[in-house]
Parts: structure tokens; sequence; C-alpha cells
């Protein structure tokens, strides 16, 4: 039985086979360090650290290559920007519909007395705007909201809370966890103060690493939060404070680099219209497909333009988790099921404790593998 696998939002897979090619390349015949050393293979290693940088801003609508920081993933992306935001007596708000990514550092920055308030969502996911006017206090500090939903998909309208956050002086960070590589994104036009992507989902590089945008002035404003060796400004047991060596401390994932690199490339050849294009066929056929079928409630909207390619079901009267194994031991359908590590989200979608099978697409997800989705799951609802 062939494996269709459907866990895209999880982790993209496969990689474009130039992604391994580069990381083997890297690991084969260049192997050095970046800032370290000057001999050629160091000088190589920094150019191809640049040029993913270049091509970061490039697919962001982004100025400032040195403001563009490579992170080791976008849960520690989104931890620079939190830790290094918010003190004691700060308040930030975040949406209804967080990932943990957000959630458990912001807990534990409360435990330190920083406040937050959730920006209410209605069942599909979205947020209510009238309602995070009222939010903001005189120490607000951050706004952080996930662009899309991991469990029910729903993209939000980021340029108004952008507006909004504009028209209140504070900093507006968006999570990209999940439209990163899917959606075409602009950090300009959406008000962006920062934007934090993972690696390894719609933007099809290797797991352990991610990028954080910053606009000039919140990467001025914005303490380090992890520091140490920059292999620059040596004499000093201070970070520096210029970019990105402020966020950049430690040696970096450089296969990952060359990896990440070799993909947005593949992905630039294609272009993030022409991803958005296969990720809306492919909904358009699995929510035609789910569309009243009795047994099964899909959460989320179900208008594909306001998605992406992230569906969550709650089978009536089944166990989820057991729908899940049955569909990967009967049927070969690879999904993620439970509460996807976003509790906040299943509650606001009233699908908390028992949580949800989620299936999620990608590139080189095919209507094929959307067919053999919607056979199982008819299977396992007419039993
Ligand atoms: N946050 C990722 C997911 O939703 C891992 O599956």
């Amino acid at each position: 039985m062939p494996a269709v696998y459907l866990d895209q939002a999880a982790t993209s897979f496969p990689k474009p086979p130039c992604v391994a090619a580069a990381m083997t390349e890297y690991l084969t015949h260049v192997g050095a360090n970046v800032n370290r050393g000057v001999y050629g293979s160091a000088q190589q290693a920094e150019l191809v650290t640049l040029l993913l940088r270049q091509r970061l801003c490039e697919l962001f609508d982004f100025d400032h290559p040195t403001h563009a920081v490579l992170t080791p993933g976008n849960t520690w992306g989104l931890n620079l920007v939190l830790g290094g935001a918010l003190r004691p007596g700060d308040h930030c708000i975040v949406s209804a519909m967080e990932h943990n990514a957000v959630m458990r550092p912001l807990q534990r920055l409360a435990k330190q007395g920083v406040r937050f308030d959730r920006i209410p969502c209605d069942g599909a996911g979205f947020l209510d705007l009238a309602a995070l006017e009222g939010l903001f206090r005189p120490n607000t500090k951050l706004v952080v909201l996930a662009h899309a939903s991991n469990v029910s998909g729903a993209v939000q309208d980021a340029a108004a809370v952008g507006r909004i956050c504009a028209a209140h002086g504070v900093p507006f960070c968006l999570d990209a966890a999940q439209t990163a590589g899917h959606l075409p994104l602009s950090f300009r036009e959406l008000g962006l103060s920062a934007l934090s992507v993972p690696a390894h989902k719609g933007l099809m590089g290797p797991q352990g690493l991610g990028a954080l945008l910053l606009a000039p002035d919140f990467a001025k404003a914005l303490a380090p939060y992890v520091t140490g060796g920059t292999g620059s400004a040596s004499d000093s047991e201070d970070q520096p404070a210029y970019m990105p060596d402020k966020f950049e401390p430690g040696t970096p994932n450089l296969p990952g680099i060359y990896g990440w690199e070799a993909a947005l490339e593949f992905l630039q050849n294609i272009g993030v219209e022409q991803i958005r294009a296969h990720d809306l066929a492919l909904s358009r056929r699995f929510l035609a497909g789910v569309a009243g079928l009795p047994g099964v409630r899909l959460l989320g909207p179900a208008d594909p333009q306001r998605r992406v390619g992230v569906f969550s079901l709650d089978f009536a009267g089944r166990d989820n988790a057991e729908m899940a194994y049955r569909l990967e031991t009967e049927y070969g359908i690879l999904t993620r099921c439970g509460l996807h590590c976003a509790p906040a989200a299943h509650k606001t979608l009233g699908t908390f404790p028992r949580g949800t099978v989620r299936f999620s697409t990608g590139w080189f997800t095919t209507e094929r593998d959307i067919d053999a989705a919607l056979a199982a799951i008819r299977a396992l609802t007419a039993e």
C-alpha cells in the first residue's frame, strides 16, 4: 500500500531533490564556518548565506538583507521577539487561535509579570477585528498573530491588523508558519515589524532552521534574547549591536543554509502565485469531497480563498485518534491527529480536548492524493 503523505503542515515532504544535493555538497566539499575564517571555502559558505538572506528579502518584499536573521526555527524566532520585546509590566495582544510556539513563551513571561489579551475569533477561526481595537492599553508593546491557523486553515486579514497596529504605534509580529511559501506575502504591505518563518514547511527547506525578518527600528529596540560568539567584535564581551550578529550567536546551521538556499531557488523558479493556484485547486477538490458528507464535520472556512490547505475533520461520535490510525493502517493516508500544539485554537473551534484529524497539502501533493484521502474518509464514515 503506497503512503499518501498529507501532513505538510507539520513538515513538507518530499523536498525538492536540489535540497539534499546542496546539503551534501556543503558537507562533502565545503565544510567551513562563516564569519570565522577568510579562506576560500569559508568565503563560499558566506556567499551562500548572503544569497539565502537575499532570497528571503525577494520572497517577502523586504529591503534589508542584514535584518533577515537566520534562526534555528520558527519557534526560536518567535521566542526572540516575545522574550526580547516584553518586560514585566508590559502588555501583549495575541489571537485566540495561537500555536504553543507563541502561547508557551507568553505564559512563561506572564509568570514574570507580562500581561496579555487574546483577540476573540469566530467558529471558523477568524479574528473579530472590531474587538482588537478595544484591547490596546497604554502599556501594549506588541501584537503577535498566526497568519493562518494550523488547525482550521483560516487566513487572517493581516493587512487590517497591520493598519490597526500602526494607528496605535504598536509593533506587529506575524507568525507565517502556515503561509510562508503558500501565499504571496509582503513585509512592507502588511505593515510588519517582524515576520517569523520556518524553513521546513511551505518554504521546502530542511528542519532546524528559520528566519526572522526585523524592521530596522524594531531590531534596534529589541533586546538580544540569546547571546554568544559571532566571529565579530571579538575584542568585546558584549553582544554586537549591529545586524544580523546581534541575533545570531553561535555557529549557524550551514548544511541547512545550503539546503534552504537551494529550496528557495526552486520555489522562486515556480513562483508563489503558481504554488497558490495549485493549493487552491487541491483545496477545492478536498472541500467539494467532504461537503455534506454525513458523519464528519470540517473545521474552518468553506471558501478556499480564505484558507490554506490545512483541513481538520471531526468524525462525529468516533474517536478521531482511532480514525487517524485507521487512515494510516488501512488506507496509507498519513495525517496528524490530536490538538496540533494549539489547544487555544481547539478551544475556540469547540474541539478541545478531543482534537481533530488534520489533512494538509503542499506543492508535491497531487489530485490523486486528495482522491485517495476522500475515498478513505467516505469508506470510514459509511461504516
Ligand atoms: N506546528 C506544526 C503542526 O501544526 C508542527 O503540525
